[in-house]
């Protein structure tokens, strides 16, 4: 897992830094990723709300080892501030805590983290309520654009009737403070049930779990299996028999197990499953990551190229769910790899982002029939994420992506879309179900 990639590399370096400053290329901030035994946040935790739930989690966080502070004490550096709006019914209710927000941004730690929680608007509710619902989204987002220093802005929406009870909120507190959502950015985490359960043990939340990762020869599958695997699981990797070297190297440096495999195979989902039972005796998870692109414009696409990537992009995830849930496994939790390309649409892309947005269908559509237990089915729509899927791109395009100035001004690296997936994934999470996150440095731009 590399903590470069190329385009900062290139801009960090004394030659690159003096050519990006002549030419006023953005210099991006080195991102705070996971490290194993790092502080949660880099700095003490400011609290603002003055509403109920904020009382409660400023009880919870205790017990996280933080520094939290319920005023802004002026001189120290906040590693998080977290804003609680959740009795917001009035857009009027907004003023004082944007306001409020406003000095502890200026400043925010280098890798800081900007936390909102508010409640989801729902049908029936009042024009005025749902217009303030919607109304902090809009305000998140564009904070989010305003951090500068790697910070990042994000926010946890719960629905009605969801507070602290339910295990993910904290959850997903936990996820966005921490250094695994170093890319994510401007994004909303919901939260709608009282499911799941918080790990005991928040650096091996997948302690004792089964996983299989498909795609997981290289790129982003390989991260995310290395992630599983630091994480707690015992990964299964499947990718296709022409990537079997590929595989079995993976393969090895996450003690798991490799399967040559064809996710397009009408019994994929059975052979996984088999090979899941009889070498590590179960199934708790699985991340559908296996996909390809066949770019063309439409007008010269061709029936093959459009087949290729709904077959394996879409039409084989339908069919391997089927079969999980025939086999009675309605408990999994399932994580698949939808793209921004598949929410904003991309020229010469009809294929792939049609494969992608069905994705995100299949996922909303799909949660009543994966709700036992802890179990959910949930995708990570990564952004511009430096693979050799993207490698492969003409230079333009791909430059353009890393300069178009999203927040965060770089592109995302595979390990950022493995940590949303291994968040996901895990049982702190069996709250969120249905969901797309968006892993994209706050940009649209996508393989
Ligand atoms: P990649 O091309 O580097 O790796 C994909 C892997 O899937 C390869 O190892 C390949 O052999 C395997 N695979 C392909 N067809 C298969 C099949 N029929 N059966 C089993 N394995 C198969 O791709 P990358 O960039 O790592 O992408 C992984 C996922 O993330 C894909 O679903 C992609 O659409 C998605 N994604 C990638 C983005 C990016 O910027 N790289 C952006 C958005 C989404």
């Amino acid at each position: 897992m590399a903590e470069m990639n190329g385009y900062q590399g290139f801009v960090t370096a004394p030659f690159g830094r003096a050519l990006a400053k002549q030419l006023g290329l953005p210099r991006p901030a080195r991102l705070r990723r996971y490290r194993a035994g790092a502080p949660l946040v880099p700095g003490p935790v400011l609290l603002l709300g003055e509403s109920p739930l904020a009382t409660e989690l400023g009880e919870a966080l205790l017990g996280w080892d933080l520094d939290v502070r319920t005023h802004d004490a002026g001189a120290a550096q906040p590693g998080a501030v977290v804003l609680v709006l959740d009795d917001a019914a009035s857009p009027a209710d907004l003023a004082a805590p944007a306001m409020d927000l406003a000095p502890a941004l200026k400043r925010l730690a280098p890798g800081g983290r900007v936390v909102v929680l508010s409640r989801l608007r729902a049908e029936g509710d009042a024009p005025e309520l749902a217009a303030t619902r919607e109304a902090i989204t809009g305000f998140v987002r564009s904070v989010a654009h305003e951090l500068r220093g790697g910070a990042t802005a994000n926010g946890i929406e719960l629905a009605e009737g969801i507070g602290l009870d339910a295990p993910s909120v904290l959850g997903a507190l936990h996820f966005l403070f921490s250094g695994r959502s170093a890319y994510v950015d401007g994004q909303f985490l919901v939260v709608d049930s009282t499911r799941g359960a918080l790990p005991q043990d928040w650096e091996a939340p997948l302690t004792g779990q089964v996983a299989v990762v498909t795609g997981a020869a290289r790129g982003i599958g390989a991260d995310i299996a290395r992630t599983l695997h630091r994480d707690g699981a015992t990964v299964v990797l499947v990718d296709v028999p022409q990537a079997g070297e590929a595989l079995a190297k993976v393969a090895n440096e996450v003690s798991g197990t490799a399967l040559q495999l064809d996710v397009n195979r009408p019994d994929a989902g059975q052979l996984i499953l088999d090979h899941a039972r009889t070498r590590h005796g179960r199934l708790d998870i699985v991340v559908h990551n296996a996909g390809i692109t066949r770019d063309k414009l439409l007008v010269n696409m061709g029936r093959d190229r459009w087949d290729a990537v709904i077959n394996i992009n879409l039409a084989s995830q339908l069919a391997m769910n089927r079969t999980f849930l025939d086999a009675g496994l309605a408990g999994l939790r399932i994580v698949s790899l939808a793209s921004t390309s598949g929410i904003a649409g991309n020229r010469g892309q009809t294929n792939y982002a049609a494969s992608k947005a069905g994705i995100i269908g299949m996922v909303a559509a799909s949660t009543e029939l994966f709700s036992e237990g802890n179990g959910g089915i949930n995708a990570i729509a990564p952004g511009f994420i430096e693979t050799d899927m993207t490698g492969k791109m003409p230079a333009g395009p791909k430059w353009a992506g890393r300069l178009i100035l999203p927040s965060l001004q770089q592109g995302g690296l595979p390990v950022d879309v493995a940590e949303g997936v291994a968040f996901l994934a895990s049982p702190a999470a069996g709250g969120i179900n249905g969901r797309t996150l968006r892993v994209c440095g706050q940009s649209l731009i996508g393989a």
